[in-house]
């Protein structure tokens, strides 16, 4: 189902068609022509917005395919900053580096061909960002262990939060494996939305975006 309006979304979409940059049409075309879920451009925006806005310099990023969603907090941290990238699939790994390298955006890239969850745990310190675009069915894993791990005026960011509307009941469930992920993520949506050190709410762009900023 269309979380927005198809028109609000076409007027967005053309306000955003402002920026030409041609790297970001390429990695939007290997998306549109492959069916692969990239975050998409409205929704890249909000990141590079939300973490320039913390002046966020790092970034941990749980499931990165390409690095489309990385190309926003790229621009946003600027070539000094640290953004670390995973996916469990190389060829991710060599796209995003292709990709990100032809923007000249690949200065603070740290790209781990691992679990998001192993490769967090094996990556030290704090966060300014953890953003969440694993399966869904590690997001209880993964917002346990970057609530944590986020500093206080960071963010929690994760993409997919309405799941098609199915959160809400107001679609059909997809028949397959991700039958059962309407259900973990409201329990993610509800859990993160009852933590006493955040303040969060789901930005209601494509998929639903919840934003959790840490307030203690
Ligand atoms: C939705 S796509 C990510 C899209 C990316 N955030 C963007 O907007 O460009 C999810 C990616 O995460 C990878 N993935 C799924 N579960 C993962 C896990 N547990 N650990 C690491 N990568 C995972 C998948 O292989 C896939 O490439």
């Amino acid at each position: 189902m269309d979380i927005l309006d198809p028109r609000i979304n076409d007027y967005l979409a053309d306000l955003a068609s402002v920026d030409d940059e041609p790297v970001l049409a390429e990695m939007e075309e290997r998306a549109a022509q492959n069916g692969f879920p990239i975050v998409g451009r409205l929704c890249g925006q909000v990141l590079e917005l939300l973490a320039r806005s913390i002046g966020a310099s790092r970034i941990f990023e749980m499931g990165s395919g390409y690095g489309y969603s990385a190309y926003w907090f790229s621009r946003a941290v600027g070539p000094d900053g640290e953004i670390h990238l995973t996916d469990m699939d190389p060829e991710n790994e060599r796209l995003a580096l292709g990709y990100l390298g032809r923007a000249g955006l690949d200065g603070p890239i740290n790209y781990h061909v691992a679990s998001a969850v192993e490769a967090f745990d094996a990556t030290t310190g704090e966060f300014d960002v953890v953003y969440c675009d694993i399966d869904k069915d590690g997001y209880p894993e993964a917002w346990a262990r970057a609530k944590e791990r986020i500093r206080v005026g960071g963010m929690f960011i994760c993409d997919n939060m309405l799941w098609d509307g199915r959160v809400a009941g107001v679609s059909e469930p997809p028949n397959d494996r991700r039958d059962a992920w309407g259900k973990i993520i409201d329990g993610v949506n509800r859990t993160i939305t009852a933590d006493p050190n955040f303040r969060s709410l789901i930005v209601p762009l494509r998929d639903g975006v919840i934003v959790a900023l840490r307030v203690q």
